[in-house]
């Protein structure tokens, strides 16, 4: 069986360590490129874009792939509708994993918004110390809010500096601790935290705090997920491979 699967996450990487070795299964993980400071998987891996719909289908046909795993970050939709739209073309499986979103509890105060533009718009008219951890791609969408400060935490430093008049960024790989997480909030007197609900563990303790400081954070939500059957552990994936291992017909034959 060869597997490709679409990576840039802590989950296609566990996923990828449970591949190596396997006996019957040759796996390539896939990186967008975005990120330099790339941890090297143990199977083989690639890096850079497809070249669209097209490109995938293209690569998975030259590269003879049986199932399709995308394990893409769950806010990166444009490969995630690829690889649908690919699988389908090249009459494949494709499996999603994807980590479970968070669920407010209770003590939670979370301004829930469609997209970043509602985000920057739920901040309000009155100037607020704003807790920025959406990553690098969408700050631009806080333009409309300048007259906020925002604490702006990325895992790299910005290509370009952000046309906010009042920012300072702060550079931060997780998994985070929510003491840390408290301490820097209080420091920073931090009025509202905007996240993305990206799920999983390493950034979640960023709402904890935001919790027992009594914060509203403002979620954006998930965008729609792409077809097939979702999982959202390596190892349920992992099981579901192997389980299709021999039930795939090899293509070609
Ligand atoms: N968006 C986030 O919040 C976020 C957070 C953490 C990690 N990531 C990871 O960072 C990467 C880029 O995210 P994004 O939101 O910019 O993606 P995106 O908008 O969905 O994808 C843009 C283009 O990047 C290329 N691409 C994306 N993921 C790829 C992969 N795993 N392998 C090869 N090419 C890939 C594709 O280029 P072609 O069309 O040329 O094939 C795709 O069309 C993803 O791998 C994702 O898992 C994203």
């Amino acid at each position: 069986m060869r597997v490709l699967v679409l990576g840039g996450t802590f989950e296609a990487s566990k996923l990828a360590d449970l591949l190596a070795g396997q006996s019957g299964v040759s796996s390539m993980l896939s990186f967008a490129g975005r990120t330099k400071a790339l941890r090297p998987p143990q199977i083989p891996y690639r890096t850079g874009g497809f070249g669209g719909v097209d490109g995938l289908e293209a690569y998975l046909e030259a590269e003879r792939i049986d199932v399709l795993v995308d394990a893409t970050h769950p806010f990166a939709e444009q490969i995630s509708r690829h690889a649908a739209l690919a699988a389908a073309r090249a009459k494949i499986p494709l499996v999603v994993l994807s980590r479970p979103a968070w669920v407010a509890q209770p003590g939670d105060h979370w301004i829930e918004v469609a997209d970043m533009a509602a985000a920057a718009a739920a901040l309000g008219r009155e100037p607020k110390r704003v807790f920025l951890t959406i990553g690098r791609l969408q700050i631009g969408a806080f333009a409309a809010a300048p007259h906020h400060f925002y604490l702006i935490r990325t895992i790299e430093p910005l290509t370009l500096p952000p046309n906010l008049p009042r920012h300072r960024v702060v550079l931060g790989r997780g998994p985070f601790a929510v003491e840390a997480e408290e301490k820097l909030l209080r420091e920073e007197s931090i009025d509202v935290v905007v996240t993305k609900n990206s799920g999983g563990e390493a950034a979640f303790p960023k709402l904890c705090a935001a919790r027992h400081l009594g914060l509203p954070v403002v979620m954006v939500a998930r965008p729609q997920q792409a077809a097939g059957p979702v999982l959202h552990d390596p190892a349920e994936a992992m099981t579901f491979l192997l389980r299709h291992q021999s039930t795939l017909t090899p293509r070609g034959v």
